[in-house]
């Protein structure tokens, strides 16, 4: 059995519910790591924890939270370190998008969008890291995107946290340089989850073809965290696009992303515009 390097060490995934949190809970339960996993979708994370416990004897607790709530972030802060849970790995997951014309999506959605993929994911770094700097140890990992790259008309606001939370990991990946504390952004491409039916997106065409499963997006991650990488592109042909960016004038890309998207997947329009008040039944919302 290959040595398991978090041996001992209490991971914290957020949105763990599902699709890449899930497999990452799986992939960092086999390094050994003791789990708390959290989402909205208690059933399933209590039925996660199970397997995890019965499969590798690791202790993982269950905190359901939705980070769509200002209060979110302190609330798990004082369910682990401020209860004597000490976490060594915080892994930004939990996300969603819409993939729709920026102005046929209701205001209270992008609302939730901008909490849950940028100001929760800033503020449980902000809670976290002091932490791992005292006990000179730890690693955040934040799931960005390939959208990160660049400007994605019908994906626009969704894109946008995206870049967001690539750059700041990587300028704070490089304060924390001599702190023995890592952060890494993950970058996916397209992968099989549950992410496609809650952001208005169907697969057509070229799409199917492209899919990374969740389990080796997540194998990626963990493997580039433990080696240390302040960001990683997940797939060697996702990598190898995203770097021939670099040659193309910026003034193309919007045009490029939207060619790349329309490939693969089709917006799909909800039926009607939902009023504000029932927003919040939307899925990620
Ligand atoms: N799949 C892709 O193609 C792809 C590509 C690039 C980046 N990503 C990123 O990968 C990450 C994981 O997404 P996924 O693909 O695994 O999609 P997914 O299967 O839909 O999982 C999303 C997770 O986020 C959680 N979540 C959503 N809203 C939440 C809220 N308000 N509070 C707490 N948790 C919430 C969900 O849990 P509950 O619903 O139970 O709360 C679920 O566990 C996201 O950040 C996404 O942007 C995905």
């Amino acid at each position: 059995m290959a040595k398991q390097r978090l041996s001992g060490q209490r991971a914290l995934v957020t949105g763990a519910s599902s699709g890449i949190g899930a497999e990452l809970a799986r992939r960092l339960a086999r390094e050994g790591a003791n789990l708390v996993i959290t989402a909205r979708r208690e059933e399933r994370l209590e039925a996660l924890a199970q397997e995890l416990r019965d499969a590798h004897g690791v202790d993982v607790r269950v905190v359901a939270s939705d980070l769509a709530d200002p209060a979110a972030p302190e609330a798990l802060f004082a369910a682990t370190e401020g209860s004597d849970l000490a976490i060594d790995v915080l892994v930004n997951n939990a996300g969603f998008g819409a993939y729709l014309d920026f102005v046929d999506v209701d205001w209270s959605r992008y609302a939730g969008m901008l909490q849950v993929n940028m100001t929760a994911l800033t503020q449980l770094m902000h809670l976290f890291l002091p932490k791992m700097i005292e006990r000179r140890h730890g690693y955040v990992m934040n799931v960005a995107s390939t959208g990160a790259y660049l400007p994605c008309p019908t994906f626009a606001v969704y894109a946008a946290t995206k870049a967001y939370v690539r750059n700041l990991t990587e300028a704070v990946g490089y304060e924390l340089r001599k702190t023995g504390v890592k952060a890494i952004s993950v970058n996916p491409g397209p992968t099989r989850t549950e992410f496609m039916d809650h952001a208005n997106q169907k697969l057509k065409g070229l799409g199917e073809a492209g899919l990374m499963s969740a389990a080796t997006c997540a194998d990626i991650a963990v493997r580039k965290m433990l080696a240390g990488r302040r960001n990683v592109v997940t797939g060697f042909m996702n990598a190898l696009s995203m770097w021939v960016m670099r040659f193309i004038p910026r003034a193309m890309y919007p045009f490029l992303a939207d060619v790349f998207m329309s490939a693969g997947v089709e917006s799909v329009k909800p039926a009607a515009l939902p009023a504000p008040s029932e927003s919040k039944n939307l899925p990620g919302s």
